[in-house]
């Protein structure tokens, strides 16, 4: 992709990202400092009030990627309604969440069984909490990057940071009563 459009407060904090990545992997203490660093991001009125659309996921909206490049590395601004949870889901990378704006009632969810793919699969509910503006959650890396959202009362919008294009790449989505995960993979519109 071209990265001339990037916007400079986006291109800083991938850089920043990147810093931190090299310094510190992937592991906890990275993705802890890269949720640090996603709360400026949070408070950058430029960003969270006028730069292009901002997409749903999971109801059939392109998101567009307000940042990707060859590495995977990919940020995006996403909404969620107040009407219906997100299914149980992962996007195979791990990821750090960052509201900006709305609540977002967000749900960790854990596997169970040792598979990382679709079929048979049993997950449980591991915490389930309320996120506002600044507020940062981590998606541990596969298979345990399982959640599922929500806004409260109102839509909630959030930046979110893939370690891999999840707009892009497929994800699963997990019946925790029929113990099944379906393997769907985002439409081109
Ligand atoms: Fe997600």
């Amino acid at each position: 992709m071209s990265t001339t459009s990037v916007h400079p407060s986006v291109q800083a904090f991938i850089d920043d990202v990147k810093g931190i990545l090299d310094e510190h992997g992937v592991g906890d203490d990275g993705l802890k400092r890269i949720a640090e660093r996603m709360k400026a991001l949070t408070r950058d009125r430029e960003l969270t009030e006028s730069v292009g659309p901002v997409g749903n996921v999971h109801h059939g909206q392109q998101v567009p990627e307000l940042y990707t490049d060859e590495t995977g590395l990919t940020l995006v601004r996403a909404k969620f309604p107040p009407d219906t949870n997100t299914p149980i889901h992962n996007h195979f990378t791990w990821g750090v969440v960052a509201v900006y704006a709305g609540r977002d009632n967000y749900q960790v969810w854990r596997r169970l069984d040792d598979g990382d793919g679709e079929g048979y699969a049993e997950v449980e509910l591991v915490e389930e909490f309320i996120m506002g503006p600044g507020d940062t959650a981590i998606i541990p890396h596969p298979p345990q990057d399982i959640h599922a959202q929500q806004g409260v009362g109102e839509d909630t919008y959030e930046f979110v940071l893939f370690g891999a294009n999840a707009m892009k790449g497929p994800r699963l989505y997990f019946d925790p009563e029929a113990k099944t995960a379906a393997r769907v993979t985002p439409k081109k519109d």
